[in-house]
């Protein structure tokens, strides 16, 4: 946001009156006055100081972690399951979307915005946030096939009807048959079409944590709004 809207945003001043204070060198940005009306300044991030108050304004934005429990479809319009947004208790849902949508059949840690640079910030392999999922296999893993497997999900994988290898990934065996798979992309149903790819099927998913969000006590279907600095972290 420029300066001068901003400092008219976080003040009574208008824009005129916040272009005045500036010139005269009343306002600090990150501890350095600054006179540049024009200056793009990260809202959530920067320190901005006039008289020796900090000045903040609110975003208006809302950014939620949900608990998912299974047999909610992760959408926003009606469909044959019931959907997530029944489950936050926000008065209008607004330009709300989720990033990184969970199967209808997996639980775990979901987040819910209506920031669309912030989704796309989560999203995006780009920026590589983690994201660990828990999962149950129908059929018992071997050690070898464990090892083989460990070995090329750390190289990547071309998955069926793509046309890239997966992006090299973490996957740890617990026992024969529970693994913990830590991703840095989304592709649709990926955990699942990773371990279709070894010959076998996921029975039981579950998202632990994306980047630095985990579920920490919040209890499957419950949901609350994240703090500044988690949302900042991003
Ligand atoms: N991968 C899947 O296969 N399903 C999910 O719900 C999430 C990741």
């Amino acid at each position: 946001m420029r300066l001068d809207k901003f400092i008219s945003k976080a003040t009574e001043l208008s824009r005129k009156e916040a272009k005045k204070i500036l010139h005269a060198g009343e306002v600090t940005v990150n501890d350095s006055v600054t006179k540049d009306v024009g200056l793009h300044v990260d809202i959530e991030n920067d320190d901005i100081v006039w008289a020796g108050e900090p000045l903040s304004v609110a975003t208006g934005n809302r950014y939620i972690l949900l608990h998912k429990p299974e047999g909610f479809e992760c959408t926003l319009k009606v469909k044959e399951h019931p959907i997530v947004t029944e489950l936050i208790a926000v008065p209008e849902l607004g330009n709300l979307r989720i990033a990184g949508r969970l199967d209808v059949d997996t639980t775990g840690a979901l987040l819910i915005s209506d920031d669309g640079k912030w989704l796309h910030r989560v999203t995006s392999p780009k920026h590589e946030h983690a994201k660990i999922y828990e999962l149950t296999l129908a059929d018992a893993m071997d050690e070898t096939k464990q090892a083989n497997a460990v070995a090329e999900v750390a190289q990547g994988i071309l998955l069926e009807g793509d046309h890239e290898e997966t992006k090299p990934a973490v996957l740890e065996f617990i026992d024969a048959t529970h693994a913990r798979l830590t991703l840095e992309q989304g592709k649709y149903h990926q955990v699942k079409r990773m371990m279709g790819y070894f010959g076998n099927r996921v029975t039981e998913l579950h998202r632990a944590s994306v980047g630095h969000i985990t579920l920490d006590g919040l209890e499957k279907g419950d949901s609350r709004f994240l703090t500044p600095e988690e949302v900042a972290k991003f």
